[in-house]
């Protein structure tokens, strides 16, 4: 296959790549299960916000508001998420943008992906428990999430590293 030579551009092409993205990991034996039986993905309600996050990443669009670690959250909380369901997202999205764009912005897809990925895993324990992570002694980093009312959700509204 001929190697990819435009940038992600437009708010077309992250669409496209979402599609793109979404197509291999719906289908994907170590991480499709997640979506389909899991999480039921709605994949026309989701693609456009998940289009979006990027169109704000990639191209300063700001049409994303936030709140993207929540469903994972839930999802963790249904399917103990672990670090090779993180690795294996970042190599299906590692090779989408690579069949499909070439640059600066490509790059940065990537880039942010793998920054995003680590920081959810490891607000998860999906690795280990961070060995400072401040807890309560019943529980490990889980309890930060996954207790009381509300649940994640004064992390969720400010923990982005962009506040
Ligand atoms: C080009 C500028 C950037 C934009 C527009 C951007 C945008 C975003 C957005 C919208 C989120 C999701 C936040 C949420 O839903 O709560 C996010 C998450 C994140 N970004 Fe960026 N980002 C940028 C650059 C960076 C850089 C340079 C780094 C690191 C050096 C970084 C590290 C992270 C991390 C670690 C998260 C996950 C935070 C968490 O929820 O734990 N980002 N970013
Ligand atoms: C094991 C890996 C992952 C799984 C199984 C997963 C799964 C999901 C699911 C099920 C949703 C909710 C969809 C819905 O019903 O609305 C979601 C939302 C989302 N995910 Fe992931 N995800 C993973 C990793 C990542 C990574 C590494 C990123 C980094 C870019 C990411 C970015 C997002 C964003 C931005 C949303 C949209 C949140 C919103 O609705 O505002 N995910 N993910």
């Amino acid at each position: 296959m001929a190697l990819p030579v435009g940038d992600i551009e437009t708010r077309s092409d992250c669409e496209r790549l979402v599609r793109a993205f979404y197509g291999r990991a719906l289908e994907d034996e170590v991480i499709g299960w997640l979506f389909t039986d899991i999480a039921r993905l709605d994949l026309e309600a989701h693609v456009p916000r998940i289009t979006a996050f990027w169109e704000t990443v990639l191209l300063g669009a700001g049409t994303y508001s936030g709140g993207a670690f929540r469903p994972h959250v839930a999802l963790h909380a249904r399917a103990r998420l672990r670090g090779g369901h993180f690795e294996r997202w970042l190599h299906l999205w590692n090779e989408t943008v690579d069949g499909m764009f070439s640059g600066p912005r490509a790059q940065l897809a990537k880039g942010h992906a793998a920054r995003v990925a680590r920081a959810f895993a490891s607000r998860l324990g999906a690795y280990e428990p961070p060995p400072t992570a401040a807890v309560s002694s019943t529980g490990g980093p889980l309890a930060i999430t996954l207790h009381g009312p509300g649940g994640d959700g004064a992390r969720a509204a400010t923990g982005s590293a962009h506040a």
